[in-house]
Parts: C-alpha cells; structure tokens; sequence
C-alpha cells in the first residue's frame, strides 16, 4: 500500500508535479503516424493534462505545438494547414512546421515581421517511428536518446499500434500491465477456451499452474521479470517480461511469434492511452493476428469504444456467467477485461486501503522503483532508466519450456542468440 501522499506523487501528471514533470522527459507516444496527413487536419493531442495539435506539412514533415493559438487561445485544431505552417482562423496567425510564428496579418505592416519573430509559440520535438509519433515534452534544450526499441525500427507494415482509451490513472493502466497473477482468473475464459492451436498450448501451461514463482533481474531500462510455473511433467515454463519503465512492458511470446508490447501513457490524471504494439522483424504482419487475443471496435484510435461504462457495468453479461464464463466481459479479450477492472477501482485508487499479497510483488517492486526514480530526478534533474548504454532494440520478453533444474536466463539468452543468427 502507500499513503495519501505517495499515492499522489506517483499518480498526478499535470504540469509542475513532481510525476508530471518526470514523465515529460521521456519521449511519449502521442498518436498514430497515419493519423496525420500531410496538409490535413490537425490532430488534436492531449498528453499529462495539456493540450496538442500535431501537423504535417506538404513535404511530410510533422509540427508539435500547444493546442491554444499564441494570440488569443483560439484551437489550433481548427486551423486551415498551408503546407508549411497552420494558420488560426481567428485573425489569421501562423506558425510554421518548426513552431515559428511567421505571420500576424493583423499587425501594421511595416512592424509585422519584427512583431511575428517575437510571438512565444510553444513547439515540441516531434518523431515518427513504429507507426507512432513520438514527442518530447520536456525541460531540456536536447531532448533525451530516443527509444530505438526493435518496433521502432521496423518499416510499413511490420508494425501496428493501436489504441485503448482508459477512463483511470496512468498507474493503473501500468499496473495492470505487470499483474501476471490476474491472468489465471480475470482472463479464465481465454484459458479455458484457447484461440487456436500453437496459443492454446501455452495458455495449457498457465492454466495448468495459476501460481508462478517470481524471479527478477534488475536492468538499466527497469527489470526482467520471470515467471516461473512448474508442470506435471518436469518442465517449467517461463515467460520472461521486460518492462522499460516508465511505460513499457514487453509481453512474453514464443520466439516465433510476432512481439507485443504494451504501454500506458497518461492523458491527464485521469485517462491513460493503453497502446498495443504489435510488431514483427521477419515479414509483414498478419493484421488480423490479434484478433485472436483481443477482438475489439474496429477504431484503431479506440478500440475499446464500444466498452461501455459504470452505468452499464461495462455490459458485463451475468447470464453468461451463470453458465461459467468468469468475468461475463464477453465476446472481447483481455484488454477489455483488463480495463473493466482497472476503470471499476475508480479514476485514481487510494492505495492506502489495499490488502497486498505475495502474488503483488511485482506491482510493490514497480512502484519502489519509480519513487526511487522521482527521489533521483528530483535531487538531480536526471531521469532514470535513460541511460545511454542501453541497446534498446535487444529488449525482447519470451516465453519457453525448459526442464527443471536449468536456469532460465541461460535459457534465454541462448534463444534470443539463436534468433538473433
Ligand atoms: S487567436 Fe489565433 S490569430 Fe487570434
Ligand atoms: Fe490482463
């Protein structure tokens, strides 16, 4: 559990809190690549409580900028894209794609130009990989390495993000992330009804034991976390999890599988945009692979548009229930599942009225380490978990079967070699 006050350190993302202001200096996800045409409309961003638009001018280049127009606060959402800046509808200022105002035509002219150069426009570094723009709402004159994680190397059609709108707190979308311990419940029906024949063996394996033993190793970006469940036959299956905090946690697959990876990044206080990336080196993606694990709305943006909501307890189907379906979240996956309960603890929990147990442990070590986190970038100014040494694009979580006794980080430095050849 934590106090009150811890609790509020590590939820509020708002400017000028300590978690805000720690979280800015990662570079975020803020939306889908396609999202944002070249010439079109501006996408309208909101991330730890304020308000974006990103753009693309003629020439495929993006702009980041505060949403409120540097004039009078008008949405630049709703300015008309020139190709080389957006310009308000209000009185016609603009700002050009690198977040210089270049024009106010509603100055005299002879002081108009000398007039634009000195309009504050706030502007942000802004990036495009896996299918992601990424932007950087930070303090410092250089933004931080960027995350060149496998994903975001890949070209077209390798990788595909899509999106979960979470009505509660970034922590608990994380949170939720990291519980292996729920899957043996909250997901059973996936459990007991596998989608198909090389998924339906591993979800055996976890079926088979719904209590892993948990081991960890501390790493640069965060921790490998792995799971370890003993089976009747003398094997041990593990699946090893990264988690690149503060957002990212590498879902454990076979090693022929195409990779998942699954982050919460904060809205505001209150929302959390849940991206599921799914990515493969060694060909295109089937864009329907997973669909097997998770069918949703059809909404990339928003794939879980159709949820519903506390009034309609999520449309949980007690009828079905009845007949043995365990959570009555039917028809949809884990990731609805995973919100319903997440959104049910309310915006923010109060961690000061939990019960943890010893299936916690992962959740007690996430949360010490992001307050170490914030101890150290406050004294020092420096956020963890960036160092440069880190190669990013070697983060990948497993999952295999090996015979007791052997070690599973040999074991699974020997499979990534091996895939790596
Ligand atoms: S508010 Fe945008 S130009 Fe006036
Ligand atoms: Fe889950």
């Amino acid at each position: 559990m934590l106090t009150p006050e811890e609790n509020e350190r590590l939820t509020r993302v708002g400017p000028g809190t300590p978690m805000g202001s720690m979280l800015r200096e990662y570079w975020l996800p803020a939306c889908r690549a396609a999202k944002v045409e070249a010439e079109g409309a501006p996408e309208r961003v909101r991330l730890v409580g304020e308000n974006f638009v990103a753009f693309r001018g003629s020439d495929g280049r993006l702009g980041f900028i505060a949403e409120a127009c540097p004039h009078r606060c008008a949405s630049m959402a709703l300015a008309r894209n020139e190709g080389d800046g957006l310009r308000c509808i209000f009185h016609g200022w603009k700002v050009g794609i690198d977040g210089r105002c270049v024009d106010t035509p509603t100055e005299p002219e002879e002081r108009r130009a000398r007039f634009a150069a000195n309009v504050p426009v706030k502007s942000y570094p802004v990036r495009e990989a896996g299918g992601l723009v990424w932007v950087y709402l930070g303090r410092k004159a250089e933004p931080p390495p960027f995350p060149a994680f496998e994903f975001n190397t890949l070209g077209e059609g390798h990788v595909i993000p899509r999106r979960g709108l979470l009505h509660a707190n970034w922590l608990q979308g994380l949170e939720a992330l990291l519980d292996s311990a729920h899957v043996s419940f909250l997901h059973r029906r996936q459990l007991e009804v596998p989608p198909n024949g090389e998924v339906r063996k591993e979800v055996g394996y976890m079926r088979e034991n719904g209590a892993p033993v948990f081991e960890f190793v501390d790493r640069p970006y965060g921790f490998t976390e792995g799971a370890l469940r003993t089976q009747a036959n003398g094997d041990c299956y593990a699946r090893v999890r990264e988690v690149a905090l503060p957002f990212f946690s590498f879902i454990p697959v076979a090693p022929s599988w195409p990779g998942v990876v699954v982050c919460a990044i904060p809205i505001d206080d209150e929302w959390t945009a849940q991206w599921y990336i799914s990515f493969n080196a060694r060909e295109k993606l089937d864009p329907t692979w997973m669909t097997q694990f998770n069918r949703d709305a059809g909404d990339p943006d928003y794939f879980n548009s159709d949820m519903g909501t506390i009034d309609t307890m999520w449309n949980q189907d007690r009828a079905a229930m009845k007949q043995g379906h365990w959570s009555g979240i039917v028809g949809k996956g884990n990731a609805y599942e995973d919100f319903v309960v997440q959104e049910s603890m309310g915006p923010i929990v109060d961690r000061s009225k939990e019960f943890l147990g010893a299936c916690d442990v992962v959740i007690v070590r996430a949360r010490r380490m992001l307050q170490a986190a914030l101890d150290r970038f406050e004294a020092a100014g420096e956020a963890p978990f960036l160092t440069g040494d880190v190669d990013f694009a070697s983060i990948r979580a497993l999952s295999f079967t090996y015979p007791v006794g052997q070690d599973w980080k040999e074991i699974e430095a020997a499979t990534l070699a091996a895939a790596a050849e």
